[in-house]
């Protein structure tokens, strides 16, 4: 039998799976970790956790299957953060992460001296604090005796790989959100890092999604219990990976994720950007394919946030009694009338990629009234959330792209009623799908690819992945929704300037 396997080096935790060359799923193991906010707008890891997380995920896959007929590992992870590395290897400090929000005073930088136009042409994105290249000038102004000793920037997932193997590659998905890397012709922009002052020996080897970057080390066989020498696949960006993993490998369907973050995820035949930078372009897993993508940086995120702080006593209950308390949340949710009568949220709390490209964005609920209860809170965050979702379907359209339908996953997906709402809200059907194990379930068929086990990414693809529930939009709802959604829109911008005065005075 062959078995591949696939690791996701994620925000909450790494998850591991294994599965057969029929895409069947033998064992899967999750390793949580503490995300650490040791200031407004920061968002740190720590890479020995990372580390220790992918041994235990690993060791927990090798005592559940055949260690000796796993045939290749796929790495994926959550993108845009940066380990330093000196020297000798050793993390300099705490990874940045892909929500920490401290670098707009880097990316205005980045833009002033590149040019907003030009650094589009460039690198096909424009500077948004989450990507790589700006915490590297973080680095550089804030801890220049840290700078000093800096060697090595990876990126979560190819820490990870270093660790496992030994080598320092990446892959040419998340190599895209460094702001460093030539998206159309796939290889790192030797031009803009001369630019930016930024040493190219600092970034690893890029590699296409379904190539060998190397084999498990001897060192890394004694910790996991896994067989030395087995191929260690590029893989991909979270995201690029969990588009493989729910069969965007072609053009017409799109996904949508709602993990912590949101993603409106769609397969691209060439490189076209949004001449705003809104959505980004990045390459796909996809040998010589590229995709665009919506990031909604709070979607399940905000439901989480809203579950911690105004369903304590329920979820305390729930856990104790076994069960899950979104259930509960969605239930009270659905009693209250659409549209939340008049009630928004706006999803903010970490700020907003897509549209807003806005590290000071907060997030909001306005039209209060007496009537409002905590169902009616829930249902505007889930409303809210859609709506945001929506933003990057608007600009997708009018890229000319078919959101015709949209495979979801991740956590919030599970909720049929969170479906319904973003069907209604974006207008298309909402389907699921037989698999639902994430990126690291992509990272794993394309370590499948590179075993050999399927001929390329599509026909995986299609050997396993098949519909399994689709809610389609009611005409009276999406009508409701399209004129709530412009005011949505239009308290993002009454609320924008006094965002920015907020920031200020808090320094
Ligand atoms: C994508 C992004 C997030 C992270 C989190 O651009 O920033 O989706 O990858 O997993």
């Amino acid at each position: 039998m062959g078995i591949v396997l696939g690791l996701d080096v994620g925000t909450s935790g790494t998850k591991a799976i294994a599965m057969d060359e029929t895409g069947k799923l033998l064992a899967s193991a999750l390793v949580e970790y503490p995300l650490h906010s040791p200031k407004p707008g920061w968002a740190e890891q720590d890479p020995a956790d990372w580390k220790r997380a992918a041994f235990e995920a690993l060791s927990a896959l090798a005592a559940k299957v055949n260690p000796a007929d796993v045939k290749g590992l796929g790495l994926t992870g959550q993108m845009h953060g940066s380990v330093f590395l000196d020297a000798n290897n050793e993390v300099l400090r705490p990874a940045l992460l892909w929500c920490d929000q401290r670098t707009a005073a880097q990316c205005d930088a980045i833009t002033a001296k590149v040019g907003e136009k030009r650094l589009l042409e460039m690198v096909s994105n424009p500077a948004l604090t989450g990507f790589t290249a700006p915490k590297i000038l973080w680095l550089r102004d804030n801890e220049p005796h840290l700078y000093e000793k800096l060697r090595k920037v990876l990126l979560p997932k190819d820490y990870i790989r270093w660790v496992l193997t030994g080598e320092y590659a990446t892959d040419v998905a998340d190599a895209s959100g460094t702001l460093l890397f030539d998206v159309k012709n796939r290889c790192w922009h030797r031009e803009l890092l001369s630019i930016l002052g930024i040493d190219p020996e600092f970034l690893p080897k890029s590699y296409e999604g379904p190539e060998v970057t190397g084999v498990l080390s001897a060192e890394a066989a004694a910790k996991t219990g896994l067989p030395a020498g087995i191929p260690v696949i590029a893989g991909g960006g979270d995201q690029a990976a969990n588009g493989v993993g729910c069969g965007i490998v072609r053009k017409g369907v799109v996904s949508a994720s709602l993990g912590t973050s949101g993603v409106l995820f769609a397969h691209a035949e060439d490189v076209s950007t949004d001449p705003e930078g809104r959505v980004h372009t990045f390459c796909h897993s996809v040998p010589g394919k590229w995709h665009t993508m919506g990031v909604v940086l709070s979607a399940a995120g905000s439901l989480q946030w809203f579950r911690n702080q105004l369903w304590t006593e329920e979820w305390a209950r729930a856990k104790a009694e076994g069960r899950e308390v979104y259930e509960e949340i969605t239930a009270a949710a659905a009693t209250a009338p659409r549209g939340s009568e008049g009630l928004l949220f706006l999803p903010y709390l970490t700020g907003e990629r897509t549209p807003h490209k806005d590290p000071f964005a907060r997030a909001a609920f306005i039209g209060l009234s007496l009537r409002c209860t905590k169902a009616y809170m829930s249902r505007a965050v889930m409303e809210g959330v859609a709506y945001a979702m929506n933003d990057s379907t608007e600009i997708m359209r009018a890229m000319g792209v078919e959101v015709s339908e949209v495979r979801c996953s991740g956590g919030g997906a599970r909720s049929r009623f969170w479906r319904q709402i973003m069907a209604d809200v974006n207008d298309a059907p909402m389907l699921t799908i037989n698999v639902d194990e994430g990126p690291a379930y992509g990272a794993a068929i394309l370590a499948a690819v590179a075993a050999g086990l399927h001929k390329d990414v599509g026909s995986a693809c299609d050997a396993i992945i098949r519909e399994v529930d689709r809610v389609t939009p009611e005409a009276a709802a999406v009508a409701d929704y399209g004129r709530w959604f412009r005011e949505y829109q239009a308290a993002y911008r009454a609320l924008a300037p006094g965002f920015k005065r907020a920031a200020a005075l808090l320094g």
